[in-house]
């Protein structure tokens, strides 16, 4: 297996990352140490970003995030981006497979395509980073229910671990990725250029043009059909690309308001919208997501 040791480092200085006691030290001159919180993660966002109440998802969204999520309607996105890394990532020495997360929210979908990859024998050493502490803290916590390793343990190699950090700056060590994830966030492109390996694969995963048809079908009287096939940028190309669609029962109120709270929708429409929706006792809604392999060339 390989190790999370490999892939991170010091947000401030670029140096290789160490574990003593309860923190994290680099190895540069000024040795700065970041402390493991108590829920397992580790804060790697910038100075003066820490407090990121504006940047990452706020604690009410994770909630029903979470509380939509375990309900495994989505699972089967997480075990498409699973099947596409066993397919397409370079294996590691070690025959491992190493991914990034990236923007990776409480890390559900990061922990199961991780015991996805282990149930496969692929041997995963992988990192969740999210601008959000909220999210992360999940994470890790996921993580460790799930029997994964990571700071909290010692004497063990962690293989799988959360940071609080910004995608568009990560603090992962140059080319030290055989895959990176990207999950309904923004994509950092030349930040998974500079992470992968040559060969790598970066999978994106986006909303398809009938992604929650019927939500959007109530909140406006001409749904507009989304563009999805967007060209390889400049350093990729794209190697793959499989449409998920299938249909999912939210059998009460609260599951669609769930639903509909980790939607971009929730903060943009009217609260008569948004009761027309939440105040349903239950719909069936369509799932449509397009996963694109890019490939580091
Ligand atoms: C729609 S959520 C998706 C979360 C998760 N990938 C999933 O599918 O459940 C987008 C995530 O991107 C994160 N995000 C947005 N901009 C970010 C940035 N610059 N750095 C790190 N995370 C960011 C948000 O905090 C949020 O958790």
């Amino acid at each position: 297996m390989e190790s999370v040791f490999e892939m991170i480092v010091c947000p401030l200085c670029g140096e290789r990352l160490e574990k003593e006691g309860g923190s994290l030290f680099c190895r540069g001159a000024r040795r700065h140490t970041y402390d493991v919180a108590l829920e397992g993660y580790v804060n790697l966002l910038p100075p003066g970003k820490k407090n990121n109440a504006k940047t990452g998802d706020r604690r009410e969204l994770i909630r029903s995030r979470t509380r939509f999520l375990e309900t495994g309607k989505y699972d089967r996105i997480s075990d498409a981006v699973a099947s596409l890394l066993m397919k397409y990532a370079p294996r590691g020495g070690t025959g491992g497979i190493t991914f990034a997360d990236l923007g990776c929210g409480e890390g559900y979908h990061t922990c199961r395509i991780a015991e996805d990859l282990r149930g496969a024998g692929a041997r995963p050493a992988a990192v969740g980073i999210d601008a959000s502490k909220y999210g992360v803290a999940a994470g890790a916590k996921r993580a460790a229910r799930s029997g994964f390793s990571s700071f909290d343990l010692n004497g063990e190699e962690p293989f799988l671990c959360f940071f609080a950090g910004n995608i568009f700056r990560p603090p992962l060590r140059d080319m030290c990725l055989s895959g990176a994830v990207s999950m309904f966030a923004p994509v950092a492109w030349d930040e998974a250029a500079r992470i992968l390996v040559p060969g790598g694969v970066l999978t994106v995963t986006a909303s398809g043009p009938d992604h929650l048809i019927e939500i959007r079908r109530i909140i406006y009287d001409e749904v507009r059909v989304k563009e999805t096939a967007a060209a390889a940028p400049e350093g990729f190309r794209a190697v793959g690309t499989e449409r998920l669609t299938y249909r999912i029962d939210l059998e009460d109120r609260e599951k669609t308001a769930d639903l509909f709270g980790m939607t971009p929708f929730a903060c943009r429409v009217p609260v008569s919208v948004r009761k027309k929706i939440t105040e349903r006792d239950g719909m069936t809604v369509t799932v449509d997501t397009v996963n694109t392999v890019y490939e580091k060339i």
